[in-house]
């Protein structure tokens, strides 16, 4: 049985004996272990089933911190720390040689964020030293953004879940990283391309899969589903010609009808995009456990966090 608590002290006790909790973020859960440990790092790879060559990111308490695991700062990133932590950016940055390769995947780069999240702020707050954390989710699969999705993956497996309720923000921090000096974007995220460019201008935008990928949660399948998912501009026309299936639709605004619709899930009946963000994840996981044979989402506008919902049911669509 894995320990579901609310209990921080004994995370603490968890994290010191070199063990994996996940935790909450304002994002979504994450596997967690002290960065200088292998032990535990080498049990959020295999919980995960994640290869080795996909880097972790490293949590912090505070900005305060970011000395302690890279060697450089450039203006850019300072200005964006300053802005969105704590909060859901992730800054790629030069490492410290102290930082194990092991979290890095050997990379000279180390991914650093401070979360937003009352419960994992206070327990950072307690440790001497950061976290790595990636998605609490096998490796591919749906990110949890309940504790309950993070137990029904690692029941049994892991020896604690930190309970921190819904997660608010519900998608991946968004990934900044530097190129020649030049600010590039690797994973769109909880923070806009809108509020980061208001902030330091036109910002390149990677988010795409490539042969070896920077951030390799650009792997074109990710965040997935079992069943069968695509992604269509008109839900009423597509589900038209399937008249036998068992269809589960995914919907920003607006019920639709259909005799063949077996389960709805609604998003945000105001049409605001942050709140659909936040329940888009738990919505695939409950529609997955429905015997459908398609999920049928809505494609959703494509500005602001309706981007970063749309490459996830993008990614969501790829076997
Ligand atoms: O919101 C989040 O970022 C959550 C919470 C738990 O903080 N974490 C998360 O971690 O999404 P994960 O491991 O699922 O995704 C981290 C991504 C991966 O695609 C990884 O390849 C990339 O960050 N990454 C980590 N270190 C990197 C580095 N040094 N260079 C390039 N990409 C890196
Ligand atoms: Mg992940």
């Amino acid at each position: 049985m894995t320990f579901l608590s609310n209990n921080i002290a004994k995370a603490v006790e968890f994290l010191k004996q070199e063990d994996v909790v996940a935790i909450p973020t304002e994002t979504v859960y994450g596997l967690a272990g002290n960065i200088f440990s292998e032990k535990a790092v080498k049990k959020i790879f295999e919980l995960k089933q994640r290869p080795f060559f996909n880097p972790l990111i490293v949590h912090l308490s505070g900005v305060d911190q970011l000395h302690k695991v890279v060697e450089y700062v450039p203006e850019e990133a300072k200005l964006l720390a300053e802005r969105f932590w704590p909060g859901p950016l992730t800054l790629i940055l030069k490492k410290r040689p102290e930082v194990p390769d092991l979290v890095t995947s050997g990379k000279d780069t180390v991914a650093v964020r401070v979360p937003k999240h009352p419960v994992a702020l206070e327990l950072l707050g307690k440790l001497d030293f950061p976290l790595a954390a990636p998605s609490a989710n096998p490796f591919g699969s749906i990110s949890p953004t309940e504790s309950s999705h993070v137990a029904n993956y690692f029941n049994g497996k892991l020896s604690m879940v930190l309970e921190g309720g819904t997660c608010k923000r519900g998608i991946e921090s968004t990934i900044v990283g530097f190129e020649n000096g030049k600010a590039v974007l690797y994973r769109l995220g909880s923070i806009t391309v809108e509020e980061i460019t208001a902030l330091i201008g036109e910002i390149q935008v990677k988010n795409k899969k490539e042969a070896a990928p920077d951030a390799p949660g650009m792997l074109s399948r990710h965040y997935a589903p079992l069943t069968t998912t695509v992604v269509v501009d008109d839900v009423s026309k597509f589900i038209a010609d399937l008249p036998d299936q068992r269809i589960g639709v995914l919907l920003f605004q607006n019920t639709v009808e259909a005799p063949n619709i077996k389960a709805q899930k609604i998003l945000s009946r105001q049409g605001n995009l942050e709140e659909a963000a936040s329940r888009l994840y738990a919505a695939l996981h409950q529609l997955d456990k429905q015997e459908l044979d398609i999920i049928v989402a809505e494609r959703f506008p494509d500005v602001g966090m309706g981007k970063a919902i749309n490459d996830r049911l993008k990614r969501a669509t790829q076997k």
